[in-house]
């Protein structure tokens, strides 16, 4: 699936729909970012932290590598059923590693068997040779017109 968007505000509202159908599984949640330096992969991923209720924003996760959230208590209801809900955003911005093991630093291998963990994985190019499968790998283009192309796999 493909989505064009125009302005900042539809990208976050676009990034915001995605995040909210995401539901845990046995494992993490592994989300991977794709794109170009500028992209807007930070972006994306900051507006998923603000919808899920994290106040405090994450400064430049290109030096920081790895910043753990713990997400507020759930308190949306889907059709009066309890809506199962991520306990913890772990946001990975691998462009600085070099190879796969460069993540067991970040203590990646027990992030991602942890169910209640939706992790945000930016640059997942740089380490794919230890990544799982995502859930869904999500490639992002900017367009000479400031628009967003979201590309959904
Ligand atoms: N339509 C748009 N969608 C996403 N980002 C946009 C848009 N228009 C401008 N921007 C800006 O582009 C920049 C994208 O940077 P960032 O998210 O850090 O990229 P990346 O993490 O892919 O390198 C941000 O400063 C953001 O505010
Ligand atoms: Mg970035």
């Amino acid at each position: 699936m493909e989505k064009s968007v125009a302005t900042l505000s539809e990208f976050e509202a676009e990034a915001v729909r995605f995040a909210s159908q995401l539901m845990p599984h046995e494992q993490a949640t592994l989300v991977t970012l794709s794109g170009e330096l500028g992209a807007g992969k930070t972006a994306f991923a900051k507006a998923i932290a603000r919808a899920l209720g994290i106040e405090e924003i994450v400064t430049s996760p290109t030096f920081v590598l790895e910043k753990i959230y713990l997400l507020p208590e759930e308190k949306a209801f889907n059709y009066g059923m309890p809506k199962p809900s991520f306990k913890r955003l772990v946001h990975i911005d691998a462009y600085r590693l070099e190879r796969g093991s460069d993540l067991n630093a970040l203590g990646f291998d027990e992030l991602v068997r942890d169910a209640d963990n939706l992790i945000l994985l930016e640059w997942p190019e740089k380490v794919a040779d230890a990544l799982p499968a995502p859930a869904v790998r999500i490639a992002l283009a900017s367009h000479p017109d400031g628009s967003r192309t979201i590309s959904y796999g």
